[in-house]
């Protein structure tokens, strides 16, 4: 079986305080977009992981297999279950779109099926958590607030039919570890709309409103260290996109774009800093495929 794994940006990130426990308590907007990874499952007697990037590692560090692990580890009835899993790697690391995040929450999705688990989604959703604290999302999918450390998420049910919004994404040659770019956290920089005032804006569906009120709290101590990320967000602006910030922790920048046809022309133009390419917004329904039979010709294998 196959599924394909959405990442995300972060339309909007505000940091409220940093917690006892090291976490940052967070106000958020998560936002599913499309070209993501997609990880493939087979029978087998064991688990294992194989990775279309061999840069990866496919043992316990990488966060499909570790979703792998605890969803059997929580689940009696696949106790004695193995899958051979493919990962086809498309979003870059540490580039703050949550390919690992999407990943592990698509081996969640996936396995769940597979081994006919018959663990209820409440469950599913704590394995994610302890996963990591965005992965909850990515068995959400579309467009959510994310509160606490961004695992206490509420959908946001924006008008049916309206056309999607499009992203013009950068990202520039440079990997973000998230605890650097939260220990770079400068409150006294950050800063922007609230809340109230960027959901009003993405209710109108309006891009050059959406623009004006994006934020991201992270941004500024992360771009003040690493002037790719300014550049990256330079370059966008410059091109006449309305407005464009960092995503989570970075280093992708995305700009928000007129429509579809901008997107697409912004996106072909030379002289980036970095791999440019158009983004869509995906809704919920977009973003969570079921898992789906796939053969050994299937075009998502290396
Ligand atoms: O939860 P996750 O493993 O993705 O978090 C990675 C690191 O990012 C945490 O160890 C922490 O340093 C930082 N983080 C944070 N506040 C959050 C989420 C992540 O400080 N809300």
């Amino acid at each position: 079986m196959r599924i394909d794994c959405p990442p995300k940006v972060n339309l909007y990130l505000r940091v409220v305080r940093r917690r006892e426990d090291g976490y940052h308590e967070l106000e958020t907007v998560f936002q599913s977009i499309d070209g993501g990874d997609t990880l493939l499952a087979c029978p087998a007697a064991a688990l294992s992981l194989s990775c279309s990037d061999p840069e990866l590692p496919t043992d316990e560090r990488n966060l499909a297999l570790r979703a792998a692990l605890a969803l059997r580890a929580r689940c009696p009835a696949a106790a004695n279950r193995g899958a051979a899993l493919t990962l086809i790697k498309r979003v870059p690391v540490g580039s703050g779109l949550g390919g690992g995040s999407a990943d592990a929450a698509g081996a969640l999705r996936l396995l769940h099926r597979l081994w006919e688990s018959p663990l209820p989604p409440s469950v599913l959703r704590e394995i994610a958590a302890e996963l990591g604290s965005d992965v909850p999302f990515f068995l959400l999918g579309g467009t959510a607030v994310a509160r606490g450390r961004g695992e206490q998420l509420e959908p946001v049910l924006l008008p049916p039919g309206r056309p999607p919004l499009w992203l013009v994404l950068l990202t520039p040659p440079v990997r973000i570890a998230t605890p650097w770019a939260y220990a770079h956290w400068r409150p006294e920089a950050a800063g922007g709309p609230d809340l109230e005032t960027f959901l009003a804006a993405l209710a109108s569906g309006e891009p050059e409103r959406i623009a004006a009120t994006l934020r991201n709290d992270l941004e500024p101590g992360v771009a003040a260290a690493v002037p790719e990320i300014a550049a990256a967000r330079r370059w966008l602006l410059e091109q006449g996109l309305p407005g464009a910030r960092m995503t989570g922790s970075g280093s992708a920048v995305f700009g928000i774009a007129r429509d579809e046809a901008q997107a697409r022309e912004v996106a072909s133009r030379s002289g980036a800093p970095g791999a440019l390419r158009p983004a869509r917004c995906l809704t919920a329904a977009e973003a969570l495929p079921e898992p789906e039979p796939c053969g050994p010709d299937d075009p998502a294998l290396p």
